[in-house]
């Protein structure tokens, strides 16, 4: 019988703290309730302690989700495992997740503690965490770097203090998936109580090793993987879910592995992430880019008309690719536009398919054919902002070779049109300084991205724009057939949640680095104005 692999998701906590993928709190609730119809069996939700803002979203996921075990990370301090435990302790399946640093590297230079002192705390820390939860995972911090007899020692020291999940972590990505198989065949075989307790991996990718080394340790009898979606993370990221699970899935022969995971969600998850964090997937990353499912050469495309097992291990169905299907037009109606989304897995409220379906026919105006991946783009870059301070009524864009850039641009604030108009180096730098104009608000721009959602010429531009006003980043996105209109929509969408104050910030406060963008583009400007 093939072995139950259980799928601890970290995307919310060590993804998240890897920078450019901080999320707001409805983000992350969004998110998480996306794994859990993903499958994944653990969400670790955040580290409580770290701040008021991880504390409260921790204890708002556990309270949005149902059928999945919610964890929160605490170092081995009591102030660390209550916070956790007061964070996760409403949620249907809570656990904590102590973790303390076991190489005699972290234990001289950063703990400044002896072993026998760390053991001593580890004994300490477990029993007191797990008087409070029943379910407790101890992770053993750069695990890969640890002495093996000492970390047999701390493993059989952890369960007997309460610990039901022991993670091996490999903190820097120093492991090969011959040191992975050592040290679990190790603890399996020397730890006398190892039965007592499920073995983990968190493996990070700092020599792109991250998936075989998770997969090494399901070999040695691992049991559950720590990952993250599309593998974000601290540096260079952690084992990507997609991959594990897609291998494990893939290759039964192998692995004679089964998770929880409904593999069909696997890209609309990593889409979501994608659409809310505003960091593109990579074209190439295995399971969920682009060009994961594309077959260019002509010998390729020969051998997959015959057979598609030619050049097909797994079919983009059993990921939830979004083919391109140019079914819907013009003249489609709104029960064919609402099948379609349900097709597409968009479970949504009434209210909110009729306000797309005014969407679908304005773009029905501008092209021809809409395909999935409009309507995805559609639905993706329309998600909700509480309060739509602004929105957008015309504009008129002026821009050449030979002359400065000019917008004059109209916003609507409840029953008001205002009216702004500015220059600027190029068409979307004067849009925006019109809004800033208009709402009388400065904020800089640190991230501008543009692309089109489909290949032909009439395809939707989708714009996603990062803007900061010091107080706070805020993302926006918006799609246009016109990529004016498309940059104009997505730094509306930015100002209103920059507006609607502190709860959408991305950043807790803090103003964000310049990305690609001169902070100053914007603010303080010295360009003259046309009015
Ligand atoms: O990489 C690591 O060691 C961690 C632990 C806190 C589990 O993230
Ligand atoms: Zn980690």
């Amino acid at each position: 019988m093939a072995e139950r692999i259980y799928i601890f998701d970290t995307t919310l906590r060590d993804g998240e703290q890897a920078p450019g993928y901080s999320m707001n709190l409805e983000e992350k609730i969004r998110v998480a309730r996306q794994l859990e119809t993903l499958g994944v069996d653990i969400i670790e939700a955040g580290f409580a302690i770290s701040s008021p803002g991880d504390f409260e979203s921790v204890e708002a996921i556990a309270k949005s989700v149902n059928d999945v075990t919610v964890a929160s990370l605490a170092r081995a301090l009591e102030k660390d495992i209550d916070a956790a435990w007061n964070a996760v302790k409403k949620a249907n399946r809570p656990r904590i997740h102590v973790f303390l640093a076991t190489s005699d590297l972290h234990l001289q230079y950063k703990l400044k503690m002896s072993r026998e002192e760390a053991l001593e705390r580890i004994k300490k820390e477990v029993s007191y965490a797990r008087n409070l939860c029943p379910d407790i995972e101890f992770s053993l911090e750069d695990a890969t770097r640890t002495d093996l007899d000492y970390m047999c020692r701390v493993v059989e020291a952890a369960i007997n203090a309460g610990a039901t999940t022991i993670n091996l972590p490999d903190t820097v990505g120093y492991a090969s998936p011959g040191d992975i198989t050592d040290m679990v065949s190790t603890v399996i075989n020397r730890v006398p109580n190892i039965d007592k307790a499920i073995i983990s991996m968190h493996c990070h990718d700092d020599l792109g090793q991250a998936t075989a080394n998770s997969l090494a340790g399901v070999k040695a009898g691992a049991r559950q993987i720590e990952c993250t979606l599309c593998g974000i993370g601290e540096r260079a990221g952690n084992t990507a879910l997609e991959e594990v699970v897609m291998a494990m899935k893939t290759r039964p022969d192998i692995y004679n592995a089964e998770t929880n995971i409904k593999t069909e969600e696997l890209c609309r998850s990593a889409r979501l992430l994608s659409s809310i964090t505003g960091v593109r997937i990579f074209p190439s990353k295995a399971i969920v880019g682009d060009n994961a499912f594309a077959h260019e050469s002509g010998i390729h495309q020969h051998g997959m008309m015959a057979n598609s097992k030619t050049y097909e291990i797994m079919t983009p169905e059993s990921v939830g690719v979004v083919k391109t299907n140019y079914v819907l037009g013009k003249h489609s109606g709104k029960h064919a536009f609402s099948k379609k989304l349900d097709e597409l897995g968009y479970v949504l409220p009434e209210a909110e398919i009729a306000r797309l379906f005014d969407e679908f026919k304005k773009l029905c105006d501008r092209k021809k054919n809409v395909s999935d991946r409009d309507i995805v783009a559609l639905v993706e870059s329309t998600e909700a902002v509480a309060k739509q301070t602004w929105s957008l009524s015309s504009y008129v864009v002026n821009s050449g070779n030979k002359i400065t850039s000019t917008a004059c641009i109209a916003l609507k604030n409840g029953d008001k049109v205002i009216e702004g108009v500015a220059s600027g180096t190029g068409p979307v730098y004067a849009s925006l300084r019109a809004v800033e104009k208009i709402i009388h608000h400065p904020f800089s721009l640190d991230d501008y991205q543009l692309q089109a959602v489909t290949e032909h010429r009439d395809a939707l531009g989708e714009a996603l724009v990062k803007i900061s006003d010091g107080s706070g980043v805020y993302r926006g996105r918006g799609v246009s057939t016109d990529v004016i209109e498309a940059s104009i929509l997505a730094c509306l969408n930015a100002v209103n949640r920059m507006l609607e104050g502190g709860s959408s910030s991305i950043s807790g406060g803090k103003p964000a680095s310049s990305l690609s963008f001169d902070n100053d583009m914007l603010v303080g400007h010295t360009d003259k104005e046309v009015e």
